[in-house]
């Protein structure tokens, strides 16, 4: 029923279709164990066996035997919890088993997260989905996930370009899903732009004062969507002052310290609080209300995300809007593409997705979508 709701959504703000199935050859690489005696050699012929057995049930449909490893960045982040949950159902709607789903939280730490992939590939799951909490090491777990032989299906914190051109010049069963955080950004400056300079511009001065608080600054998320924001006044040639840029990490108590601050020092100078997600966005909105100011009247917030609170308060008017990050689309998106490696399919190196961006006009049906 969701599903209905949200494709009609997309089907009427799409621009890009998703593309799949584009790669031409296939990691082919198996871990041979040792055969040093009899048991041994037979063991070694059983597990051919189960394999073989294996691919005929992928192939045919059959995904209750596969292990999938899931590695999450961080279990607190409110948008990743949505993205998991989304992607275990949904993988539990295609025919794994709950019990060879296992999904870990990386705890914001790469040599954490690097042990628990290790882990994985010990246990010898059949495929990995990985939310890396730098995306710079994704070389370094791209390695060993394909010397493993396993399919890696990358999710939400994308990979440079030069790590996915490796993918596609090796012919590896690699691939990244997610969306392209400049429209996030993009959609968030067209908010206020098209709420008009006489309105926004509140001391009438001919420009926009805003301030920025930016998610972890290694993610290309968080870059793209401080620049793009901006850019898109910009574009449309509106002045812009920034007043202050800090880092809130996508945390809702950060964010909340930081406006607070902000506010303290520049006061009514601010005009535009743009943050990089929603939880930064309800903090900002927590530290707006305390210092008695009025979003929407002599003071305007964006996030991004559309998570359930900041809908409501773009509904009631305490947020000014927000961008759908289409966590459905992702991780059906994610357990699609694993799946086809495991089916023996190819995966495009990139599979995108559409953001949306959020009103007043359109918060309810988006809310009634999510909740
Ligand atoms: C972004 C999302 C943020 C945070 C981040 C983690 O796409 O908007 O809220 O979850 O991913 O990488």
């Amino acid at each position: 029923m969701k599903k209905k709701v949200l494709s009609f959504i997309l089907a009427a703000t799409m621009m890009t279709a998703m593309v799949a199935g584009c790669g031409n050859s296939g990691n082919t690489k198996t871990d041979e164990p040792a055969t040093n005696t009899q048991d041994e050699k037979e063991d070694a012929a059983d597990d051919k066996e189960d394999a073989a057995g294996d691919e005929t049930d992928a192939a045919s449909g059959d995904l209750s035997t596969k292990k999938v490893g899931v590695c999450i960045y961080q279990f607190s982040d409110n948008f990743m919890t949505l993205f998991r949950t989304e992607l275990e159902n949904y993988l539990v709607e295609k025919g794994f088993s709950k019990e060879n789903i296992t999904i870990v939280d990386g705890a914001n730490d790469q040599p954490t997260q690097t042990g628990q992939i290790d882990n994985f590939i010990n246990d010898k799951v059949d495929v990995l989905i990985v939310n890396p909490v730098n995306s710079s090491s994704a070389e370094t777990i791209t390695d060993k996930v394909v010397e493993a032989g396993i399919p890696l299906v990358y999710i939400n914190r994308e990979p440079d370009a030069d790590e996915e051109k490796r993918w596609e010049d090796n012919g590896w069963d690699v691939t990244y899903v997610g969306c392209d955080a400049r429209q996030s950004g993009t959609f968030q400056g067209e908010l206020i732009k098209d709420l008009g300079m006489d309105k926004v511009d509140l001391n009438g001065d001919g420009k926009i004062q805003y301030i920025m608080i930016e998610g972890d600054p290694e993610n290309v998320d968080a870059q793209y969507r401080t620049e793009f924001s901006v850019k898109a006044l910009t574009d449309a040639g509106i002045e812009v002052e920034e007043l202050d840029d800090q880092v809130g990490n996508w945390q809702q108590d950060q964010a909340q310290q930081l406006v607070a601050n902000a506010l303290g020092q520049h006061g009514e100078k601010i005009e535009v609080v743009f943050c990089n997600n929603d939880a930064m966005a309800l903090g900002a909105l927590q530290a707006i209300q305390s210092a008695g100011r009025t979003v929407g009247e002599d003071i305007f917030l964006v996030g991004v995300d559309a998570l359930s609170e900041a809908l409501e308060n773009v509904i009631n008017g305490t947020m000014t809007g927000t961008v759908f990050n289409d966590h459905f689309a992702q991780s059906h998106s994610a357990a699609d593409a694993a799946i086809k490696f495991l089916t023996g399919e190819k995966n495009d190196y990139y599979i995108g997705c559409d953001y949306v961006k959020v009103t007043s006009e359109n918060a309810q049906e988006v809310l009634d979508m999510v909740k």
